[in-house]
């Protein structure tokens, strides 16, 4: 995928100057957490001194395990998988459910994973295309009528959207876990944006219903991608054990270490994630104030993440490959461009929870300019 080789990790962060490419909110150093780093605290690096490096409890820390079950009506501890990352969350599901031919539907634009693992596998994927003239509203309508009673394994959908920013509403996700119980599929929910909702979250659908699986992590909210913490959350005893097993075959546990710092973050989240969501709102009210000042890009505004999908207003000519070109080189700008979700460059992801504030409005300015440079 041209998002692993153009990714700023792989072209460099000291190529660009403002990265309004990423996809979580800003890095965080253990220091920044505010754990009790005293030399005997909760936090301190004697606790993981003391820390016993063995292979880990199969399913995760459980710890990590009961801080993500509190965050959901009626789940408990051995409801919750944790792997490394979302990433792998989302892999185990796609390989544990999915051979060669068998039916799924899945949602696009997505997060790549969702689409490129079942495609890898050789399922036989259908995919439900979002458009920016629905408001890349999911018409659930549609997700029905390619579901085959009996026949489809895996719906799969992605709440908060990546790289929309937009969300599912309650009655559309209980009508997807209503289609996932009565065809016999699964409904995976990918909701590694979920703690990052603007407004009110929904429940995460794993408490719905023994069908769903609701798959999350420490990287988009908690700014931690570098812990390689996530999690799959599902009722059904039988699928639940199947992702241990896949899990068991990829990595056998977790890293003792990451799973012990992520539970102690998890466990004191209402410290933790208030001021992150400030700073979240703060940086979505200059992306809006600076869309409502030009004529240039449009964009549907997100309900939750720190991403949205701009576009170039129809009536704008643009040669699309100058606009990146001059973007990075002369205004030092990064985004991540239409093709790393399959759909035109007139299209990009913006990221704006990760850049410091100063960073993000110097991006914004280079976004106007390297426009007014590329157009014919
Ligand atoms: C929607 C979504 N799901 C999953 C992931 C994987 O995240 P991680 O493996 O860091 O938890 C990402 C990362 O970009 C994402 O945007």
């Amino acid at each position: 995928m041209p998002i692993e080789v153009e990714s700023p990790e792989q072209l460099g962060y000291e190529t660009i100057t403002n990265n309004l490419s990423e996809s979580s909110v800003t890095d965080r150093r253990l220091s920044d957490l505010g754990l009790d780093l005293s030399p005997d605290g909760e936090g301190s690096v004697a606790a993981l001194d003391d820390l016993l490096l063995c292979y880990g409890d199969h399913l995760g820390d459980p710890v990590l395990r009961e801080a993500v079950a509190a965050g959901g009506e009626g789940l408990r501890a051995d409801d919750v998988l944790v792997t490394p990352g979302a990433a792998a969350a989302l892999f185990a599901t796609a390989t544990s459910l999915l051979e060669p031919g068998d039916h799924a539907v899945v949602v696009r634009t997505n997060y790549a994973t969702n689409l490129e693992t079942p495609r890898a596998i050789g399922a036989d994927l259908e995919v439900v295309d979002l458009s920016f003239d629905d408001g890349w509203r999911l018409d659930v309508d549609r997700v029905a009528k390619l579901v085959r009673s009996g026949e489809t394994r895996l719906i799969s959908v992605t709440c908060p959207h990546n790289p929309t920013g937009t969300m599912l509403d309650r009655a559309a996700l209980h009508a997807l876990v209503e289609l996932a119980e009565s065809s016999g599929a699964v409904l995976l929910a990918d909701e590694t944006y979920r703690d990052l909702t603007h407004g009110t979250p929904l429940p995460m659908a794993a408490t719905l219903s023994p069908r769903a699986i609701s798959v999350s992590s420490m990287s988009k909210a908690y700014g931690l991608p570098g812990l390689r913490v996530g999690w799959a959350v599902c009722r059904d005893p039988r699928l639940a054990q199947t992702l241990l097993a896949a899990k068991e075959q990829i990595v056998i546990c977790g890293a003792t270490i990451d799973e012990a710092i992520a539970g102690r973050v998890l466990t004191d989240r209402a410290r933790i994630l208030p001021p992150i969501l400030e700073q979240v709102r703060t940086r979505l009210d200059i992306v809006r104030t600076w869309l409502a000042g030009q004529e240039t890009f449009e964009w549907i505004e997100p309900a939750g993440g720190v991403v949205g999908l701009v576009r170039f207003r129809a009536d704008v000519e643009v040669d699309t490959d100058r606009f990146y070109e001059v973007l990075l080189a002369g205004y030092g700008t990064y985004v991540g461009p239409g093709h790393w979700f399959e759909v035109d460059d007139r299209h990009f992801r913006l990221g704006f929870g990760w850049p410091t504030e100063a960073e993000l409005r110097a991006g914004l300015t280079g976004l106007s300019s390297a426009a007014a440079d590329a157009r014919t």
